[in-house]
């Protein structure tokens, strides 16, 4: 049976939701590996994003039954990506904690609205077929960004 695309994205959903609490987990002495956990978290949101940005929501977006969901998606990404760019540039601190809270109660918004509406809607208004090829695409272009963004770091 093949992955399909929503399988993939709610496995990065549970990772990133694992990423967090371990973050929370930690104690105020434990800035460095919480700066670890959290370079680990934006990468895997922006790549995550990317993916949803470049392969699953140009086509949501051109089905009405869910062209409104799919342009506030696109919104809520950009805020996320705002916190994650505002969390990577400031020291950790009470402060940067309390921005992080916000960044995670934005993430699960966001992840609640992709698995009880967008993703229920799109597998309506996308054929089998192509949610296989997008599942494949997906994992292709994953290993893509993980490599660049290795090479990168
Ligand atoms: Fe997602
Ligand atoms: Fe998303």
């Amino acid at each position: 049976m093949p992955v399909t695309a929503f399988t993939l994205l709610k496995k990065d959903h549970r990772a990133v939701e694992k990423l967090f609490a371990q973050i929370e987990k930690l104690d105020a002495g434990s800035a460095t590996r919480k700066q670890q956990l959290f370079k680990q978290l934006k990468s895997e949101l922006e790549i995550h994003a990317r993916l949803e940005e470049a392969l699953l929501y140009p086509l949501l977006k051109e089905a009405d039954k869910t062209h409104k969901m799919t342009l506030e998606s696109f919104e809520e990404h950009h805020l996320i990506e705002k916190l994650l760019i505002e969390l990577s540039t400031q020291p950790i601190t009470e402060e940067w904690d309390a921005k992080l809270t916000v960044l995670k109660e934005n993430v699960e918004h966001h992840v609640k609205e992709e698995e009880e509406d967008l993703f229920p809607s799109a597998q309506k208004v996308l054929d089998r077929e192509t949610l296989v090829n997008l599942g494949k695409q997906i994992q292709l272009e994953k290993k893509k960004l993980e490599a660049t963004i290795m090479v990168a770091a």
